[in-house]
């Protein structure tokens, strides 16, 4: 049997579980300073003066930190480098850093933080998209408070549209989503020798760490250690945030010459870190007289929060995939990125795509209801097959498993009798069944291109064991296991000898983030390009051990090398083999550095290649109403996945099972609200409402392999789309169930009800 495709144990299990994972709260080192942070009380505001006299005269209190001490430079090195590290002349956000406190103890630093005395003029804030748009807003970005726009547009959809038969038009809205890792953000920055500095923390992107630290200290990258420990959840959460808690952490660590620890508070976290963006779609959508579209002009603004940070990247995805998984040749997508006084947006699990598949996926419901059809017939006839053209005018010539999730999904959900069933459909318990279509573009596509290329390198060992190391992290969706089974059969050696080791910018080159699901496919690829490479000295050892004739001669398998022509006479072991490459002092390291394959876009159009291979999904969600008071359960989901192979299928079901959690939270009962004055209301998970095991519905998921040619065994990667399509699977079964169409998430019970639309 091969390591890949089989449901091997996780590396990371047995430590997780016995409790001894380090997490970076769970490290210590001498000399150690704790850092708490002052935050603005106000959404907006001119910052007079910061008086830090009395915070500093407190015990334990080395010193207060403001922005004009920065060793280095003030920014935090993302995409558009238009946030400070620690506010300056103006506060932004209700929770934005202002100041940070170092004490010998982490209560010395917490008790004497409401000492710090920050005057603040407030400003009026701009809460809104709406009122960010208004022409006679404040500006708090440029010069339309707009971080980005895009334009994607095929054909004349304007034109389209006035010969299309049927006419439908709407408008959806979306909530923040808060991330919920288990683990909150924190780093430990340790300064070194010669002016370096090692920084330890919980991460996603640890290059994005790396230039961070760099920039907070001011110097050079080749001084700058990142090593990424045990990460308990990022969820996107923890790819743009990091570089500002390790930044705080370096910047003190720099100030006063000893290791600095900044470990977040939950109401901390919750408070200043990065969310999914909220939402406003607009989409219009003209058929022929059956249903098939013919054209579709969508709008999508996204609330960006104070700063830009991931803004642009998440906007670009949400744009590019707007209206779904449908062929039209005629399509116009206008998006907007906006600024406002609120906690900064950044990437969360689908990264800018679940608000649009929310709208468009309820408006397919909505079209499907008026044409009388059902609503799996509509997607069938609309949906992406091979050969079918994207948005941007890509063609899908291979590994397009769509048709086959959604027969699949149909079919395992019953779903033909229970939409129809009008026995279900009245009285006071009433159930409903609904779908959604996903599909989801891997790695960072054209946006993010330049990105899109990473390293592995791979050491034998002298006892047989094999050493890897990566440029994408683990954070608990799996990629220590799938990479090692992907090493394992590449070199031909035994999935239990081969250990991938937590992410060290010292050990690969600048790999790009761990996002946009791109770990199994780049890290997987390459690593085959470094086992490649291992492969000749391998076997040319093996070869001497088994005195064949030729290295062509040998196979190297699970573990063991044999004979080819004489597969079941003798064999030796893997160690043997390594033993005997570093006796006869072959090659016993490699490095496979993987370039993604091309993707293109016209900035003035969107039209091209937007990526290189997508993914596909069906999500069938049934629930059940209380008519009286509006309260509903999830009672099933049914989530059928092409990722291209499954390496490990039993980590496969786990990501649907987890990705369906969360998607369940964000249709239904997760939201983060304000005040008048831009305080956030809830940032604790009394008041953020979270699903738990006792929500959890029955969740069944299926796995469809389509093959991709360029991935590593066929695999193209999928660990953000479980969450992406369940919110509108669960409101389209709630219209089924009830009638009552919702355009709004979360759908609490009051809008079933008709009370708050
Ligand atoms: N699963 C767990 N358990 N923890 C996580 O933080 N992050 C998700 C998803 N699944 C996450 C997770 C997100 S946002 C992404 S982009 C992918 O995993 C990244 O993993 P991959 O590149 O290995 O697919
Ligand atoms: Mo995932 S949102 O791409 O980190």
């Amino acid at each position: 049997m091969t390591a890949v495709g089989a449901s091997l144990p996780r590396k990371d299990a047995f430590d997780k579980l016995k409790g001894v994972a380090k997490y970076i709260d769970d490290y210590n080192f001498t000399d150690l300073v704790h850092i708490f942070t002052v935050r603005s009380e106000h959404a907006y505001g001119k910052i007079i003066s910061i008086d830090k006299t009395e915070a500093e005269k407190m015990p334990g209190v080395l010193g207060v930190v403001t922005c004009d001490m920065v060793p280095g430079k003030n920014i935090v090195p993302l995409v558009m480098f238009d946030e400070p590290f620690l506010a300056k002349d103006y506060v932004r956000f209700h929770g934005e850093p202002v100041a940070l406190v170092v004490a010998e103890t982490y209560e010395q630093a917490v008790m004497a933080a409401p000492f710090v005395k920050v005057q603040v003029e407030p400003l009026k804030p701009i809460l809104t998209i709406k009122e960010s748009l208004d022409p006679n807003a404040p500006k708090l970005h440029g010069t339309d408070n707009v971080f980005s726009k895009y334009n994607v547009e095929k054909g004349n959809a304007e034109e389209a549209m006035k010969k299309a038969v049927h006419v439908f038009e709407r408008e959806y809205t979306t909530p923040y989503q808060e991330h919920a890792y288990l683990e909150t953000n924190g780093a430990i920055a340790v300064p070194g020798i010669e002016d370096s500095m090692t920084v330890y923390g919980s991460m996603q992107c640890p290059f994005y760490v790396h230039d961070a630290v760099a920039a907070a200290a001011g110097i050079e990258k080749n001084k700058v250690r990142v090593v990424q420990t045990t990460t308990g959840g990022g969820f996107g959460g923890k790819e743009d945030f990091p570089s500002v808690v390790a930044g705080h952490a370096t910047i003190v660590a720099k100030l006063f010459n000893r290791p600095a620890k900044l470990i977040y508070k939950r109401e901390e976290d919750i408070i200043s870190s990065s969310k999914r963006h909220p939402s406003l779609v607009k989409v219009k959508v003209g058929t022929d007289e059956k249903g098939k579209i013919v054209a579709a002009v969508l709008e999508y603004y996204t609330d960006g929060g104070a700063y830009s940070t991931l803004t642009p990247i998440v906007l670009w995805r949400g744009t590019v995939h707007a209206l779904g998984p449908y062929e039209c040749d005629h399509i116009h997508v206008k998006s907007f990125g906006v600024a406002t006084n609120k906690v900064p947006c950044g990437a969360y699990r689908g990264f800018g795509s679940p608000q649009t598949v929310f709208a468009a996926e309820s408006l397919m419901d909505e079209i499907a209801d008026e044409l009388h059809m059902d609503p799996i017939e509509l997607r069938k006839l609309n949906c992406y097959k091979l050969g079918s053209r994207t948005a941007t005018n890509q063609v899908i010539d291979q590994s397009c498993g769509l048709l086959e999730t959604i027969e699949r999904a149909q079919e395992h959900s019953k779903w033909t009798n229970k939409w129809a069933n009008p026995a279900t459909k009245t009285g006071n318990l009433r159930r409903g069944i609904g779908i959604s279509l996903v599909y989801y573009g891997v790695g960072l596509g054209a946006g993010g291109k330049k990105l899109d290329r990473c390293g592995s390198s791979i050491t034998l060992l002298r006892d047989g064991s094999v050493h890897c190391a990566v440029g994408n992290v683990e954070m608990g969706q799996g990629a220590r296991t799938v990479l090692a089974q992907i090493a394992a059969d590449a070199l031909g050696a035994d999935f239990s000898s081969v250990n991938v080791v937590e992410t060290d910018t010292a050990l690969v080159p600048d790999s790009g983030p761990t996002v946009a699901s791109r770990t199994t496919f780049m890290s997987g690829n390459a690593l085959m390009l470094a086992a490649k490479q291992l492969r000749p000295s391998l076997l040319t050892a093996a070869a001497e051990l088994l005195e064949a004739a030729s290295p062509d001669d040998v196979e190297l398998f699970e573990g063991k090398a044999y004979i080819k022509a004489d597969k079941n006479g003798r064999s030796v072991s893997f160690k043997d083999v390594c033993g005997k490459l570093y006796d006869e002092r072959l090659m016993p390291s490699a490095f496979g550095w993987f370039k993604a394959p091309d993707s293109n876009y016209n900035q003035a159009d969107g039209q091209g290649n937007a990526y290189f291979v997508y993914s596909y999904c069906t999500n069938i969600a049934e629930v059940e109403v209380d008519m009286d008071t509006g309260e509903y359960k999830v009672l099933k989901i049914t989530s059928a996945h092409d990722m291209g192979k499954a390496i490990n299928p039993q980590q496969v079901e786990g990501q649907i099972e987890g990705g369906t959690l969360q998607g369940m939270g964000y249709g239904t009962t997760e939201e983060i609200r304000h005040d008048a004055k831009g305080k956030m209301l809830n940032n604790a998970f009394s008041t953020y409402i979270l699903p738990t095991f006792v929500d959890a519905p029955e969740i069944e998921p299926i796995i469809v392999e389509h093959a991709y040619d360029k991935g590593p065994y066929g695999a193209k990667g999928f660990g953000e789309v479980p969450l992406m399509g369940v919110a509108p699977a669960i409101v389209n079964a709630i219209h089924n169930a009830t009638g009552k169409r919702i355009r709004s998430i979360p759908v609490k019970p009051e809008k079933i009800l008709g009370l708050d639309e």
